[in-house]
């Protein structure tokens, strides 16, 4: 056997091990010991996101709807794409995840942002592709991701911030048990909130603050004794 052969078989071996560790520490039927897959879900598998899935990932169709479009993608060259993966891929407080549907189409990315150096937080982001929104892929990924998150990962809880209109995220956070803990005001780039009919029903999660204008935010977390528990008890949600 070849040096390098010897070395890329330890490596798969302590890899092996590593999500063996990983699988029994989960309990769970849903961790699978694959090279590329991290934890798979009933309708999508969580990976890490690639360089790769950058182009995947700006060939969604954009959204239409102005309260979601600031979680699309802007459009990038190639160079751009490199150096926005390479610079992500880079800080230590970042991290990137893909969810495929079970064909292998990229239907979601998940981040985790501003990770604390202990693992004790990291605050959650995640957009599915426009054209499946409502189909149960974003509890089913999400609640997959977790399993990954607190078992693998390693975290003690994780937070998020949700726009006070965007009721279908806080349904699908809901579902997977995490609390409301406060509500604060961050910036948004429509300034037509005041005049466009559009807004009507929602005007009252938006302000004028000075020359800005401040959407309403629900802050939530989910810690993890909580999480072990509702999985324990097999409280997960139901996927459509
Ligand atoms: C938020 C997001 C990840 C959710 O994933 P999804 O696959 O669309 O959601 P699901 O189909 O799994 O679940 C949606 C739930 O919200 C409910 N829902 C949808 N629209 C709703 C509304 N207007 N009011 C109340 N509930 C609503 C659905 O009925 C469903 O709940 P149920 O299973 O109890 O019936 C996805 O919609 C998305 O990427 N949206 C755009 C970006 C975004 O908003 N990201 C989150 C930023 S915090």
């Amino acid at each position: 056997m070849g040096l390098l052969s010897a070395i890329t078989n330890l490596k798969r071996r302590r890899d092996g091990a590593i999500r063996a560790t990983v699988n029994k520490a989960a309990g769970q039927q849903n961790m699978i010991i694959d090279d590329c897959a991290l934890v798979k879900g009933q309708k999508t598998i969580i990976r890490r996101f690639t360089r790769e899935d950058v182009d995947k990932w700006l060939s969604w169709a954009s959204h239409p709807d102005p309260l979601y479009s600031s979680s699309y993608p802007r459009q990038m060259h190639r160079y751009e794409r490199d150096a926005w993966f390479a610079e992500r891929s880079n800080r230590w407080d970042y991290m990137m995840f893909a969810a495929d549907d079970l064909q292998g189409q990229l239907v979601g990315l998940i981040t985790l942002r501003n990770i604390e150096r202990s693992h004790s937080h990291a605050v959650l982001g995640i957009t599915l592709r426009p054209e499946v929104l409502s189909g149960g892929y974003g509890t089913d990924s999400l609640w997959a991701f977790l399993s990954y998150y607190f078992d693998a990962l390693g975290f003690d809880a994780m937070i998020l911030d949700v726009a006070a209109y965007n009721r279908r995220a806080q349904r699908v956070y809901e579902k997977c048990g995490f609390i409301y803990t406060g509500e604060h005001w961050g910036h948004y780039d429509d300034y037509t909130v005041f005049s466009n009919a559009y807004y009507q029903g929602i005007r009252h999660y938006f302000r004028q603050h000075g020359a800005w204008v401040e959407t309403l935010y629900y802050d939530m977390v989910l810690r993890r004794y909580d999480f072990l528990q509702r999985r324990q008890k097999g409280l997960g949600p139901i996927i459509k």
